[in-house]
């Protein structure tokens, strides 16, 4: 009998691996140049329906990216709205016609030489998450031939990103459970973890081009940072609750907060099944490093400097500002311009200068997310400490 095998190469093999996303698109681009060559550029952006922001998240292209940390309200975006109101992509066939228009990021496109564009919305279960863009630099657009095999790579493009979002969402959403089924969560509340989430990504966003941050890495800080004291659930409330300062026997059961955490990270990654999942390292470093500081003097390990890894030291000033823009059992709440002052004065010994430079030049975005975040009083008086749910 003769055999069947034959010699081939699967071109979308990398989709099997636990790679960053860019990977996985640089990949799908790469096979699908195979037949359109001249569409040099696969870009996504992620949709956040809670603020009504559409941002960039990935892309693939030989050439200069036109986009890169880039955001905007989709109100702002008129064409695109047009494409989820008829929930059908669109076909752009001459962008320097299309350029005519005002928006900064169409002409910035057509700019890189660009010619042809098609634009495709991501849908979860029949909710919008994002787009997917293609652009060519062929003259006379998209036929549809073409279209027909942008649409199945878009589509694959899509499963792709959305399956890892769902792993992210499983892991934030597991490790949000831990915190709501314990007495926990009086202390911090929804607003808080929305705020350090919204803080950690301007900083992030500030570092971007001087660090080469990708998008990617800017979204995961955004998504983890507020997850940052998950151990604290492990910290006996006539600790955690207590009105005054600290003993400094007390501070030493607050300090294991850091390392719980890691423990509890852990634990959750396995029951499920999301320990190999790659970007697990930027939520164990955020968990076990967020109070480690410049001059080695932190805790758990006393890591110096870029020693500490960078989300830490993100997650560390978003953290401090907001609780010192809070009130906590033990203190009120500061005004901005004294909470600045006090992360400048905490530069450079315990606190990264340019992360702290970061958030203060991201003033009106703060007062945004304050605004957008307020802290609701509790409605009803906080158990005693000792009683546990
Ligand atoms: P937290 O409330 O989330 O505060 C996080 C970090 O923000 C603190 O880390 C500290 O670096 C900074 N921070 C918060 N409040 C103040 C303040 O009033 N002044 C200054 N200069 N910095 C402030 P730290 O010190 O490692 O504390 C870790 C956690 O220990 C705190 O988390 C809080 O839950 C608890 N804690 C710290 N001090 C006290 C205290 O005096 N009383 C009580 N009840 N808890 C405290
Ligand atoms: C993009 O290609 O990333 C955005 C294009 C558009 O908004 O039309
Ligand atoms: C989350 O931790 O739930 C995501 C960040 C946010 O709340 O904005
Ligand atoms: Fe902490
Ligand atoms: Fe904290």
């Amino acid at each position: 009998m003769t055999s069947n095998l034959f010699e081939h190469v699967d071109t979308l093999k990398t989709l099997n691996d636990n790679a960053p996303i860019a990977e996985k698109l640089a990949c799908a681009h790469a096979a699908l140049q195979q037949h359109l060559p001249a569409v040099e550029r696969v870009a996504v952006a992620l949709y956040d329906v809670r603020t009504d922001v559409l941002k960039t998240f990935s892309h693939s292209t030989d050439r200069i990216n036109p986009l890169e940390h880039y955001q905007s309200r989709l109100a702002d975006a008129s064409s695109l709205q047009e494409i989820l109101a008829h929930g059908q992509p669109r076909v752009i066939q001459d962008l320097t016609e299309f350029a005519q228009g005002k928006r900064e990021h169409t002409q910035r496109i057509a700019a890189q030489g660009y010619r042809a564009s098609y634009t495709m919305p991501m849908y979860h279960n029949g909710s919008f998450v994002g787009f997917v863009f293609f652009n060519s630099t062929a003259e006379g657009g998209f036929q549809e031939a073409e279209l027909q095999l942008l649409d199945i790579f878009g589509h694959l493009v899509a499963v792709t990103v959305i399956s890892e979002l769902i792993s992210i969402r499983t892991l934030v959403a597991s490790v949000q459970a831990t915190r709501h089924v314990t007495q926990y969560r009086d202390v911090e509340t929804g607003a808080h973890v929305s705020r350090t989430a919204h803080y950690a990504r301007m900083i992030a966003q500030h570092l971007a081009v001087t660090h080469k941050l990708s998008d990617e890495f800017i979204e995961h800080v955004y998504l983890f940072s507020p997850l940052h004291d998950i151990g604290k659930i492990g910290v006996p409330d006539s600790v955690l609750l207590k009105p005054g300062k600290l003993t400094v026997e007390e501070f030493e059961v607050m300090k294991t907060h850091t390392r719980r955490g890691g423990e509890i990270i852990d634990i959750i990654l396995k029951d499920f099944a999301l320990s190999s999942f790659e970007q697990v390292d930027i939520l164990r470093n955020i968990v076990l490093y967020h109070h480690e500081t410049m001059d080695g003097a932190g805790y758990p390990t006393g890591l110096k400097g870029s020693a500490i890894p960078l989300e830490a030291r993100i997650s560390a000033v978003a953290d401090i500002f907001d609780a010192l823009t809070s009130q906590r059992p033990y203190k009120n709440a500061w005004s901005n311009d004294e909470a600045f002052t006090a992360l400048r004065g905490l530069t450079p010994l315990k606190l990264d200068a340019e992360c702290v430079d970061a958030l203060i030049q991201c003033r009106s975005q703060i007062e945004e997310t304050q605004a957008q975040f307020r802290d609701i009083p509790p409605a009803e008086p906080r158990q005693h400490p000792g009683e546990r749910l």
